[in-house]
């Protein structure tokens, strides 16, 4: 395989197209529930095609990628002036792909592959609008990332109070895209206040799809002994805001089976 599909919906099973149709009552709009934050669904991205994909992201952008890293801040410990008043901050050490900079030779390389293209199709934020249940807003963020042996995210929410349009809540998608060298990696992620919950997120294929915010971590990654070489955890990533009420139909994406002039939904 040479390029990405066009649409997202390409790379869908018929599963997944029934998500996508508003067709699968067990999905369709789960995340209007404020009680359920997160849903991992397997079996929707065809395995066959998600393993072309990878590899062909793999060839392309494995050389463009840049380092993100928030250690633990080096006085958190030092700087305490009390017991058990620790605070940690989002720490993180991930690369990543900005796509949104089409200077970048990471974008350069994802638009040659078609990915850009992909990650841009309306049927990929209509999978978005259908999961979560959510008239969600064109011109949607997308990323790339890709975890190595080690990298992790710790514990966050990405809350981000000072953006209006974000405050409120908003929606990210998630498609995993893992290589052999990899043992395990996992969401681990809040449940009435405890961080109990855990999904497995090394899948090949596997989506996630998020309303955020709620708190949350992303474990570090591990290599299957003597194969760290191959010990990467693709992910590309949708990030989409509510649509305002009165925006109009054509800089929206409305879940199916929405009344054209379908609200937001209920705030969570
Ligand atoms: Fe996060």
């Amino acid at each position: 395989m040479k390029r990405f599909p066009n649409e997202f919906a390409d790379l869908l099973t018929p599963k997944g197209r029934r998500i996508l149709d508003g067709k699968d009552a067990s999905v369709t709009g789960v995340l209007l529930d404020p009680a359920r934050r997160f849903v991992s669904l397997a079996g929707v991205v065809d395995v066959t095609k998600a393993t072309r994909c990878r590899d062909l992201l793999d060839a392309a952008l494995r050389e463009t990628l840049v380092p993100m890293e928030d250690p633990i801040p080096h006085d958190s410990i030092s700087g305490m002036t009390m017991n058990y008043m620790e605070l940690l901050p989002k720490t993180v050490r991930v690369r990543t792909a900005l796509l949104e900079n089409r200077r970048t030779r990471s974008w350069k390389a994802a638009e040659q592959v078609g990915l850009v293209a992909m990650l841009h199709s309306e049927t990929f934020a209509a999978f978005a609008a259908a999961v979560s249940g959510r008239t969600l807003r064109r011109n949607w963020g997308i990323q790339v990332l890709c975890y190595g042996p080690g990298d992790y995210s710790g514990p966050h929410n990405d809350h981000h109070p000072e953006e209006e349009e974000a405050r409120d809540g908003y929606v990210d998608m998630h498609l995993s895209l893992t290589m052999p060298g990899v043992e395990h990696q996992y969401l681990v992620y809040e449940k009435d206040g405890h961080l109990t919950e855990m999904t497995k997120v090394s899948t090949v294929g596997g989506m996630t799809v998020y309303r955020l915010p709620f708190w949350h971590y992303t474990t570090p990654l591990l290599a299957r002994r003597g194969a760290e070489a191959s010990c990467r955890r693709w992910v590309l990533l949708g990030t989409f805001l509510d649509a305002a009420p009165n925006a109009r139909k054509g800089s929206t994406v409305a879940p199916p089976g929405a009344p054209e002039r379908r609200l937001a939904g209920p705030r969570a």
